[in-house]
């Protein structure tokens, strides 16, 4: 069944034990962690304190997506924190299989993302070395952007070159319920989606419509 993460990003931040709550109620599979650095990507958020305090509050696994350049200098002190998946951006690592085995040895899963720009070709390599790939759908910095076409062909080209690897196929950004079909059928196996879950009245309503249920 396809998983759904929410993302953190749109939540209250002020209220964000809260939040987390309501959407674990809801039926979260996982929470995606959007870490911005304000170099790779024109915005701050959060570090590992935060997500050391988002892991004393959920059992959900929590999947740490590093918007951030030099990475590796920062992993072990996220999965320290309580980061079950690590995902790094293929633009910021010129030794990705390095940074993917760095991750593993620390006990988490290892995800790579890739830019709207970015080719699928970046992980030919690197196929047997990945827990997770996530097709950024927009250009990575904020919530509640516009999704990219592209990223349908992109997920389809992805799934192509995993094969039968068990690895997930993650999309990000502006993903709506109306969309959640169609990336299925792409390939996606985890969606993510911070404006349509937290922006909604219900999340456990905007969470079911992702799944494409009726509940
Ligand atoms: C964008 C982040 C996304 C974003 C998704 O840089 O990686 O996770 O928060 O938010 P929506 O679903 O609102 O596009
Ligand atoms: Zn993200």
């Amino acid at each position: 069944m396809i998983k759904i993460a929410p993302s953190i990003l749109s939540a209250d931040f002020a209220a964000l034990g809260d939040d987390i709550r309501r959407v674990e109620a809801a039926g979260a599979d996982q929470l995606h962690v959007d870490v911005m650095d304000g170099r790779f990507v024109p915005n701050l958020t959060i570090g590992p304190v935060v997500v050391g305090a988002i892991r004393k509050r959920t059992r959900l696994p929590l999947d740490v997506h590093l918007m951030i350049v030099e990475p590796e200098r920062y992993i072990p002190e996220f999965v320290a924190a309580g980061a079950d998946m690590v995902t790094v951006h293929v633009e910021t690592c010129p030794h990705l299989l390095r940074t993917l085995a760095q991750i593993r040895e620390l006990g988490a899963k290892a995800g790579a993302a890739l830019n709207p720009s970015t080719s699928p070709d970046t992980l030919r390599y690197a196929v047997d070395d990945l827990d997770l790939v996530l097709v950024m759908s927009v250009n990575p910095g904020f919530g509640g952007q516009s999704f990219i076409p592209g990223a349908h062909r992109k997920i389809r080209e992805v799934r192509a070159l995993l094969g039968n690897r068990p690895v997930e196929v993650a999309v990000d950004g502006g993903v709506k319920a109306d969309l959640a079909r169609s990336l299925v059928q792409d390939g996606a196996t985890t969606l993510v989606a911070g404006s349509a879950i937290f922006g909604a009245a219900d999340p456990a309503a905007a969470i079911g419509a992702l799944r494409g249920t009726t509940r």
